[in-house]
């Protein structure tokens, strides 16, 4: 393999700069709306904002979309390692280049999504199937997680496309991860906002970008600490005795 054939991947470890924000919850529950809402505010900030989504962020995540979503059957383990692959191949080639930039990465479900549709729905054990995710991400995880939360049969009732593979996965499927969204948010309440979604688009607009606005706040005034950092100037080389005599 040549150096011209390796993808441009930004090298795992603490994002600089950019602040990453996923949005979770069942199907039909507002989550674009919410997105596209939330960025054209942060544009209008002079933020850079890349929206994104998962499965299907990038040409080959959109294949692996087609395949999990409208493909044949696929055994919960295969469905379970198509997400963490599409995710794998999101996070070194669209979201770590762009929090390096400095952007502000909004994506349309990221990990807490298989852990409560194949962790809890498919009932492969969460985990697990966290970790698989850790392993294929090198580690990274949201600053903010926004969680629309909805009676499944409400969202499921509001879609207009044809349901797909998920989506046709039964009410008690969808009831297991309502439930694990929500058990997972109340673990976590610095990570997690979790907003009724059968609240108005523009009341859920309010108080997505009150805890955004907050969050910016803090990160700006860290990185502004950061900057204030300055390296220690070498020390002076040590007099050599009688060397200017
Ligand atoms: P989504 O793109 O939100 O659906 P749509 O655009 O059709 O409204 O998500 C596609 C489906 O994939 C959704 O039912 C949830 C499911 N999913 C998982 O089961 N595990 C995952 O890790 C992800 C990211 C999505």
């Amino acid at each position: 393999m040549t150096d011209d054939a390796v993808l441009p991947e930004t090298p795992a470890g603490p994002p600089a700069r950019g602040v990453f924000i996923s949005f979770e919850g069942g199907d039909g529950v507002g989550k674009s709306t919410q997105i596209r809402l939330l960025a054209d505010w942060l544009t209008a900030q002079g933020r850079e904002v890349v929206a994104t989504r998962e499965p299907g962020g990038t040409t080959l995540g959109l294949e692996l979309r087609a395949a999990v979503l409208h493909g044949d059957h696929v055994s919960a383990r295969t469905e379970a390692l198509l997400y963490a692959t599409d995710r794998s191949h999101h996070v070194a080639t669209v979201v770590r280049p762009a929090l390096a930039r400095g952007a502000v990465v909004l994506t349309d479900r990221y990990l807490d999504s298989s852990v409560a549709y194949q962790g809890d729905g498919r009932a492969l054990g969460a985990q697990e199937v966290e970790r698989l995710s850790l392993w294929a991400t090198e580690g990274l995880l949201p600053r903010l997680t926004v969680l629309l939360d909805l009676d499944p049969t409400v969202g499921l009732a509001r879609l207009t496309a044809s349901p797909d593979r998920l989506e046709r996965a039964g009410a008690e499927f969808h009831a297991r991860t309502r439930r694990a969204f929500l058990e997972r948010a109340a673990g976590d309440p610095v990570r997690w906002l979790v907003v009724d979604a059968s609240r108005s688009v523009e009341e859920i607009a309010a108080q997505v970008r009150a805890r955004v606005e907050a969050l910016l706040a803090r990160t700006d005034a860290a990185d502004a600490v950061a900057d204030l950092v300055v390296e220690p100037a070498p020390a002076p080389a040590a007099h050599p005795t009688g060397a200017s005599r």
